[in-house]
């Protein structure tokens, strides 16, 4: 790293780890252009300290002319880094046929086909050597499954990961780092208050991993401690 100020574009950057990942990359001397689907004042708050390096645009990523008119508008941009983090919950503790459908196809939508979407709608603006992240769960990991708590959100997170996959082999891109993240379970609204890690200790060491494999042009799947997950 090292060199000219670095431009990342964090998608779900309104609250929760997204909104940390913001921080952290602002703190590491970033310039950030954060995606909220609804305004946030905790965001807003953090734009108006940050010296014109944080820019917040407006998108909800499972609307596909929302995803198509900010690409449009953020076409001349270079990226080094995107970060896919939006991601929802549903149907914890719930037995599959109790869950309502539109809670069922919204997680898939939500937590697997629209960061795809998006990444691929964006792709062009990623630098050549950038990286590309995706926002996944150890609980997304199929070969450590062996309890299948929460299996509704366990399946939406193992479809990004195998979409993630995809999406590397349809980019061919030799130089693009893929990664798909699991970055511990944090207390967030999504991880709960009783959650072992805080916001900061996660964010920090998500930031350190994308440094530490940063232009290997490969593609992993790793926790916030770069511990490899089994996919
Ligand atoms: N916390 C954990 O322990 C944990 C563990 C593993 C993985 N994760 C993953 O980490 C990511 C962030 O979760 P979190 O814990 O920070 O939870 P969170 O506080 O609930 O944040 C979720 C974020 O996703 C955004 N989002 C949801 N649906 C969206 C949509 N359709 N369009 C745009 N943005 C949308 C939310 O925006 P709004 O503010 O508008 O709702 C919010 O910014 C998720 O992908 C989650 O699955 C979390």
């Amino acid at each position: 790293m090292g060199g000219a100020m670095k431009h990342a574009l964090i998608v779900g950057g309104s609250q929760g780890l997204g909104l940390g990942l913001v921080r952290e990359h602002l703190g590491r001397g970033w310039r950030v252009t954060a995606t909220v689907r609804s305004p946030s004042p905790e965001l807003e708050f953090l734009r108006q300290q940050a010296n014109g390096c944080l820019t917040i645009e407006q998108l909800d990523i499972v609307k596909l002319d929302q995803v198509s008119a900010l690409a449009r508008k953020l076409s001349d941009q270079n990226f080094d880094l995107l970060f896919l983090n939006a991601g929802i919950m549903a149907g914890r503790g719930l037995p599959l046929s109790d869950v309502p459908e539109p809670d069922i196809s919204g997680i898939f939508l939500t937590n697997a086909i629209s960061p795809i979407r998006v990444a691929d709608a964006f792709a062009v603006t990623v630098a050549p050597d950038g990286m590309i992240a995706f926002m996944s769960s150890i609980l997304g990991s199929i070969g450590t499954n062996d309890d299948g708590r929460a299996e509704l959100y366990r399946a939406s997170k193992a479809a990004l990961n195998s979409l993630v996959r995809s999406f590397r082999a349809r980019h061919k891109r030799r130089d693009l780092t893929v990664l798909a993240l699991h970055p511990g379970v944090v207390r967030t609204s999504m991880g709960g208050a009783a959650a072992p890690l805080d916001i900061e200790t996660s964010v920090r060491g998500l930031a350190d991993v994308m440094e530490a494999r940063w232009g290997r042009g490969s593609q992993a799947f790793v926790d916030y401690q770069n511990e490899i997950i089994p996919w």
